[in-house]
């Protein structure tokens, strides 16, 4: 029996798995999806998160998260994301790896307490309630 090509194709196959993961896994230095928070959800934490939003995000991502002409909404996936994604993202800024960047990273400007204050701030706040169904559909 001849494989041919079967074997190199399995192994791009695989690397390019490897890659697709590593890319949404491994920010460079601003931490990985796997990190867990290691600051609690305390009201002060959220409190504080909410001040650095107000001074830092809120010109892009708006006062309600909603986004507008300069960012994307954020109640559409904070609920889908790890508390370490979100904290590489605000991190490195969007794209993680470029230099043109349409979100700024922040880790020169905040410190890392101060970003997992706003991971807490983030998931409190634009996590979105469960959908409220219609009266007919919920008996
Ligand atoms: C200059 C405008 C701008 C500022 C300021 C800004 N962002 Fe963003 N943000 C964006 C844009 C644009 C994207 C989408 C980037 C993309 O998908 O390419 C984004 C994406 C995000 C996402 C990813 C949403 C997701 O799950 O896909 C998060 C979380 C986020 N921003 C949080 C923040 C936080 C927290 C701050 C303040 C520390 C902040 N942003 C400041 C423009 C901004």
């Amino acid at each position: 029996m001849r494989l041919g090509w079967l074997p190199v194709a399995v192994v791009v196959g695989i690397a390019g798995v490897v890659g697709v993961v590593l890319f949404f896994v491994a920010g460079p230095n601003g931490g990985t999806a796997f990190d867990s928070n290691p600051v609690a959800a305390t009201e002060d934490s959220v409190a504080t998160g909410a001040r650095l939003y107000q001074n830092n995000c809120q010109v892009c991502h708006g006062p309600d998260g909603r986004g507008g002409a300069l960012a994307p909404d954020l109640t559409l996936h904070i609920s889908i994301r790890t508390d370490g994604f979100l904290f590489s993202r605000i991190s490195e800024g969007f794209p993680t790896d470029g230099d043109q960047k349409t979100m700024p990273a922040f880790k020169d400007q905040l410190t890392e307490t101060e970003r997992w204050h706003l991971v807490n701030f983030l998931r409190e706040t634009f996590r979105r309630p469960p959908p409220i169904l219609p009266e007919e559909m919920s008996q």
